[in-house]
Protein backbone atom coordinates (compact mmCIF):
# COMPACT_ATOMS: atom_id res chain seq x y z
CA UNK A 1 0.00 0.00 0.00
CA UNK A 2 1.25 3.49 -1.02
CA UNK A 3 2.08 5.84 1.52
CA UNK A 4 -1.47 7.94 1.27
CA UNK A 5 -3.77 7.12 3.54
CA UNK A 6 -6.42 4.53 2.95
CA UNK A 7 -9.78 6.37 1.54
CA UNK A 8 -12.82 5.23 3.07
CA UNK A 9 -16.39 5.47 2.42
CA UNK A 10 -19.24 5.26 5.13
CA UNK A 11 -22.63 3.83 4.38
CA UNK A 12 -25.33 4.18 6.83
CA UNK A 13 -28.60 4.61 7.30
CA UNK A 14 -29.23 6.14 11.22
CA UNK A 15 -27.76 7.30 14.24
CA UNK A 16 -24.28 6.84 12.94
CA UNK A 17 -22.48 6.36 16.28
CA UNK A 18 -20.07 3.67 14.61
CA UNK A 19 -19.46 6.88 11.66
CA UNK A 20 -18.61 8.75 14.84
CA UNK A 21 -16.02 6.21 16.44
CA UNK A 22 -15.11 5.62 13.36
CA UNK A 23 -14.22 9.84 12.86
CA UNK A 24 -13.11 10.14 16.43
CA UNK A 25 -10.35 7.84 15.39
CA UNK A 26 -9.06 8.63 12.12
CA UNK A 27 -6.71 11.04 12.80
CA UNK A 28 -4.57 8.56 15.04
CA UNK A 29 -5.29 6.06 11.60
CA UNK A 30 -3.95 5.63 8.39
CA UNK A 31 -7.73 5.70 7.07
CA UNK A 32 -9.65 9.14 6.18
CA UNK A 33 -13.09 9.14 5.32
CA UNK A 34 -13.21 10.59 2.19
CA UNK A 35 -17.06 10.47 2.21
CA UNK A 36 -20.55 9.24 3.90
CA UNK A 37 -23.16 8.12 2.16
CA UNK A 38 -26.85 7.54 3.54
CA UNK A 39 -30.20 5.42 1.97
CA UNK A 40 -32.14 7.92 4.38
CA UNK A 41 -32.01 11.46 4.03
CA UNK A 42 -33.15 11.94 7.87
CA UNK A 43 -30.01 9.72 8.88
CA UNK A 44 -28.30 11.85 12.43
CA UNK A 45 -25.07 10.17 11.01
CA UNK A 46 -24.92 12.84 8.10
CA UNK A 47 -25.20 15.84 11.00
CA UNK A 48 -22.10 13.84 12.33
CA UNK A 49 -20.17 13.68 8.82
CA UNK A 50 -21.30 17.40 8.48
CA UNK A 51 -19.81 18.76 11.00
CA UNK A 52 -16.30 16.41 10.39
CA UNK A 53 -15.81 18.04 7.39
CA UNK A 54 -16.76 15.13 5.43
CA UNK A 55 -18.73 14.99 2.23
CA UNK A 56 -22.44 13.45 2.36
CA UNK A 57 -24.79 11.79 -0.18
CA UNK A 58 -28.39 10.57 0.07
CA UNK A 59 -29.78 7.79 -2.08
CA UNK A 60 -32.96 7.21 -1.37
CA UNK A 61 -33.61 3.49 -2.39
CA UNK A 62 -37.52 4.29 -2.48
CA UNK A 63 -36.50 6.17 -5.81
CA UNK A 64 -35.26 2.79 -7.49
CA UNK A 65 -36.88 0.19 -9.56
CA UNK A 66 -35.39 -2.52 -7.65
CA UNK A 67 -31.98 -3.48 -5.65
CA UNK A 68 -30.37 -3.86 -8.37
CA UNK A 69 -30.52 -0.39 -10.28
CA UNK A 70 -30.17 1.03 -6.62
CA UNK A 71 -27.21 -0.56 -6.11
CA UNK A 72 -25.87 0.48 -9.59
CA UNK A 73 -26.46 3.98 -8.37
CA UNK A 74 -24.85 3.27 -5.19
CA UNK A 75 -21.59 1.86 -6.71
CA UNK A 76 -20.95 4.93 -9.22
CA UNK A 77 -21.23 7.48 -6.27
CA UNK A 78 -18.82 5.31 -4.23
CA UNK A 79 -16.83 5.14 -7.09
CA UNK A 80 -16.27 8.92 -7.29
CA UNK A 81 -14.81 9.32 -4.10
CA UNK A 82 -12.21 6.29 -5.23
CA UNK A 83 -12.21 4.48 -1.91
CA UNK A 84 -9.90 1.61 -0.86
CA UNK A 85 -12.52 0.52 1.26
CA UNK A 86 -16.60 0.49 2.12
CA UNK A 87 -17.12 0.40 5.39
CA UNK A 88 -20.75 -0.55 6.65
CA UNK A 89 -21.85 1.35 9.77
CA UNK A 90 -25.62 0.90 10.08
CA UNK A 91 -26.56 0.55 6.93
CA UNK A 92 -29.70 -1.13 6.47
CA UNK A 93 -29.82 -2.96 3.15
CA UNK A 94 -29.03 -6.01 1.69
CA UNK A 95 -26.55 -5.96 -1.34
CA UNK A 96 -26.72 -7.55 -4.66
CA UNK A 97 -24.52 -9.98 -5.55
CA UNK A 98 -23.10 -7.87 -8.02
CA UNK A 99 -22.36 -4.56 -5.80
CA UNK A 100 -20.51 -7.64 -3.23
CA UNK A 101 -18.57 -8.93 -6.67
CA UNK A 102 -17.77 -5.48 -7.37
CA UNK A 103 -15.82 -4.64 -4.24
CA UNK A 104 -14.73 -7.91 -3.48
CA UNK A 105 -12.54 -7.91 -0.16
CA UNK A 106 -12.91 -4.28 0.53
CA UNK A 107 -16.18 -4.21 2.83
CA UNK A 108 -16.48 -4.50 6.12
CA UNK A 109 -19.44 -4.85 8.08
CA UNK A 110 -20.22 -4.63 11.64
CA UNK A 111 -22.87 -6.67 13.56
CA UNK A 112 -24.24 -6.79 17.00
CA UNK A 113 -24.17 -10.79 17.77
CA UNK A 114 -21.15 -13.70 17.50
CA UNK A 115 -21.61 -14.31 13.79
CA UNK A 116 -22.05 -17.27 12.67
CA UNK A 117 -25.14 -16.80 15.58
CA UNK A 118 -27.85 -14.06 15.66
CA UNK A 119 -27.71 -13.07 11.74
CA UNK A 120 -30.40 -10.69 11.19
CA UNK A 121 -31.99 -7.99 12.70
CA UNK A 122 -33.19 -8.01 16.67
CA UNK A 123 -30.33 -9.78 17.91
CA UNK A 124 -30.36 -8.44 21.45
CA UNK A 125 -34.27 -9.06 21.77
CA UNK A 126 -32.97 -12.19 20.48
CA UNK A 127 -30.07 -13.38 22.62
CA UNK A 128 -31.90 -12.25 26.06
CA UNK A 129 -34.77 -14.45 24.96
CA UNK A 130 -32.89 -17.09 24.69
CA UNK A 131 -31.22 -17.19 28.32
CA UNK A 132 -27.79 -16.41 26.40
CA UNK A 133 -24.67 -16.53 28.89
CA UNK A 134 -22.64 -13.94 26.11
CA UNK A 135 -23.49 -11.91 23.91
CA UNK A 136 -21.18 -9.11 21.36
CA UNK A 137 -20.44 -7.91 18.39
CA UNK A 138 -18.63 -9.30 15.40
CA UNK A 139 -16.67 -7.38 12.33
CA UNK A 140 -16.70 -9.18 8.89
CA UNK A 141 -16.19 -8.97 5.66
CA UNK A 142 -19.24 -8.67 3.24
CA UNK A 143 -19.68 -11.91 0.75
CA UNK A 144 -22.82 -12.58 -0.90
CA UNK A 145 -23.82 -15.20 2.59
CA UNK A 146 -25.65 -11.99 4.72
CA UNK A 147 -23.97 -11.69 8.06
CA UNK A 148 -21.97 -14.52 7.02
CA UNK A 149 -18.72 -13.19 5.68
CA UNK A 150 -15.32 -14.06 7.31
CA UNK A 151 -15.21 -12.81 10.87
CA UNK A 152 -12.42 -10.82 11.94
CA UNK A 153 -12.48 -9.91 14.92
CA UNK A 154 -15.15 -10.46 18.17
CA UNK A 155 -15.86 -8.54 21.48
CA UNK A 156 -17.95 -10.93 23.78
CA UNK A 157 -19.99 -9.59 26.50
CA UNK A 158 -21.30 -10.64 29.51
CA UNK A 159 -25.16 -10.86 29.82
CA UNK A 160 -26.24 -9.54 33.43
CA UNK A 161 -29.67 -11.17 34.83
CA UNK A 162 -31.48 -8.10 34.86
CA UNK A 163 -30.52 -6.87 31.95
CA UNK A 164 -32.88 -5.08 29.33
CA UNK A 165 -33.00 -4.70 25.60
CA UNK A 166 -31.11 -0.91 26.30
CA UNK A 167 -28.43 -2.05 28.83
CA UNK A 168 -27.31 -4.80 26.78
CA UNK A 169 -27.51 -2.56 23.41
CA UNK A 170 -25.33 -0.16 25.30
CA UNK A 171 -22.55 -2.52 26.57
CA UNK A 172 -22.19 -4.05 23.16
CA UNK A 173 -22.32 -0.28 21.65
CA UNK A 174 -19.16 0.30 23.81
CA UNK A 175 -17.46 -2.46 22.23
CA UNK A 176 -18.89 -1.89 18.59
CA UNK A 177 -17.05 2.03 18.78
CA UNK A 178 -14.07 0.19 20.32
CA UNK A 179 -13.12 -2.20 17.74
CA UNK A 180 -14.54 -0.74 14.54
CA UNK A 181 -11.74 1.55 14.47
CA UNK A 182 -8.90 -0.96 15.58
CA UNK A 183 -9.99 -3.04 12.41
CA UNK A 184 -10.55 -0.61 9.66
CA UNK A 185 -7.33 0.80 10.68
CA UNK A 186 -5.90 -2.71 10.21
CA UNK A 187 -7.10 -2.70 6.58
CA UNK A 188 -5.74 0.98 6.06
CA UNK A 189 -1.97 -0.15 7.31
CA UNK A 190 -2.30 -3.56 5.08
CA UNK A 191 -2.03 -6.06 7.71
CA UNK A 192 -5.60 -7.13 7.03
CA UNK A 193 -6.66 -9.01 3.81
CA UNK A 194 -9.69 -11.49 2.90
CA UNK A 195 -8.09 -14.28 0.57
CA UNK A 196 -9.87 -17.85 0.16
CA UNK A 197 -13.18 -16.82 2.16
CA UNK A 198 -11.15 -15.99 5.19
CA UNK A 199 -9.63 -13.28 6.68
CA UNK A 200 -5.85 -12.80 7.08
CA UNK A 201 -4.30 -11.04 9.61
CA UNK A 202 -0.23 -10.00 9.81
CA UNK A 203 -0.54 -13.23 7.35
CA UNK A 204 -2.11 -15.70 9.67
CA UNK A 205 -5.29 -16.94 8.56
CA UNK A 206 -8.07 -16.28 10.78
CA UNK A 207 -10.17 -18.95 12.38
CA UNK A 208 -14.47 -19.24 11.70
CA UNK A 209 -15.20 -16.55 14.84
CA UNK A 210 -12.20 -14.38 13.96
CA UNK A 211 -9.96 -13.08 16.94
CA UNK A 212 -11.75 -12.65 20.29
CA UNK A 213 -11.66 -10.58 23.02
CA UNK A 214 -13.66 -11.52 26.04
CA UNK A 215 -14.49 -8.53 28.36
CA UNK A 216 -15.47 -8.55 31.81
C1 LIG B 1 -25.13 -1.06 15.21
O1 LIG B 1 -25.51 -1.75 16.37
C2 LIG B 1 -24.63 -2.03 14.18
O2 LIG B 1 -23.89 -3.07 14.72
C3 LIG B 1 -25.94 -2.50 13.59
O3 LIG B 1 -26.72 -1.34 13.47
C4 LIG B 1 -26.35 -0.44 14.52
C5 LIG B 1 -26.05 0.91 13.91
O4 LIG B 1 -25.83 1.86 14.93
N1 LIG B 1 -25.77 -3.16 12.31
C6 LIG B 1 -26.49 -4.20 11.93
O5 LIG B 1 -27.39 -4.66 12.59
C7 LIG B 1 -26.13 -4.77 10.57
N2 LIG B 1 -26.75 -6.03 10.35
P1 LIG B 1 -25.14 3.25 14.55
O6 LIG B 1 -25.95 3.86 13.40
O7 LIG B 1 -25.30 4.07 15.82
O8 LIG B 1 -23.71 3.00 14.19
Amino acid sequence: MSDAPCSVVVLISGNGSNLQALIDHSADSQYRISGVISNKADAFGLQRAGKAGIPTRVIDHREFADRESFDQYLMAEIDAFHPDLVVLAGFMRILSPGFVQHYAGRVLNIHPSLLPAYRGTHTHERVLEAGEPEHGVSVHFVTEELDGGPVVLQAIVPVAADDTRDTLAARVFVQEHRIYPKVVDWFAAGRLRMQDNAAWLDGKRLGVQGLREYMS
